[in-house]
């Protein structure tokens, strides 16, 4: 099952790594990638967003890093949400996403999830996982019913000793 733009096909676990070689957006909006330019907004972003947030320096070793990809989600010039993440060896990790909080629930996370999904894909993508703290129930929501399924769990993985759940999703068997 592919994920239906308009209809929000969102799969409940089973989905796998089904997703097509590209996705469509609508009018105005763009995912492009991370430029140094970026790099304040994606921040300020970040820290809108998240109590913990990662920090400018955090952001520009990411940017630095080249097995790091940070993909921007543009609604008109509007920079509406990011999603870091890993591609090493056919595993692709999810470091770090966020929508702005006036934006979210428009599908934002799932397209950019899809954005890097897709381009994985022609590199050998076999395997997806990231690590979201218990509490988190929004993210949770949105990774189970993208399809990733619970791993398992990394117990005081945070700074403040909350638990985290590591989530998954593979490729077709
Ligand atoms: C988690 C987050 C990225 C979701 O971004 P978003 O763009 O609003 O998500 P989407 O609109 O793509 O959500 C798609 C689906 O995910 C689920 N979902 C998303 N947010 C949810 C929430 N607050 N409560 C319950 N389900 C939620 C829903 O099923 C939603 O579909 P629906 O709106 O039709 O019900 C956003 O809430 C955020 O930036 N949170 C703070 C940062 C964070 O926690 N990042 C994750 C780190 S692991």
């Amino acid at each position: 099952m592919a994920y239906d733009d308009q209809g929000l096909g969102l799969g409940t676990g089973d989905r796998t790594l089904e997703i097509g070689m590209s996705i469509s957006l609508p009018t105005g909006d763009q995912i492009t990638e991370m430029r140094s330019e970026d790099l304040a907004a994606v921040h300020q972003l970040e820290c809108a967003s998240q109590h913990d947030h990662w920090s400018l320096q955090h952001f520009a070793e990411e940017f630095d890093n080249q097995v790091s990809s940070i993909d921007l989600y543009w609604c008109g010039d509007k920079l509406a949400g990011f999603l870091c993440s890993w591609l090493i060896a056919g595993e692709l990790q999810i470091q770090n996403l966020a929508t702005l909080p006036s934006m979210r629930r428009r599908r934002i996370a799932v397209r950019l999830l899809e954005h890097v999904i897709a381009r994985s894909k022609s590199a050998g993508l076999a395997s997806i996982w990231l690590e979201v703290r218990v509490s988190n129930t929004a993210a949770i929501s949105l990774y189970k019913r993208f399809g990733f399924s619970i791993g398992g769990k990394r117990s005081a993985y945070y700074a403040d000793g909350e638990d985290a759940l590591i989530m998954t999703m593979r490729g077709e068997t």
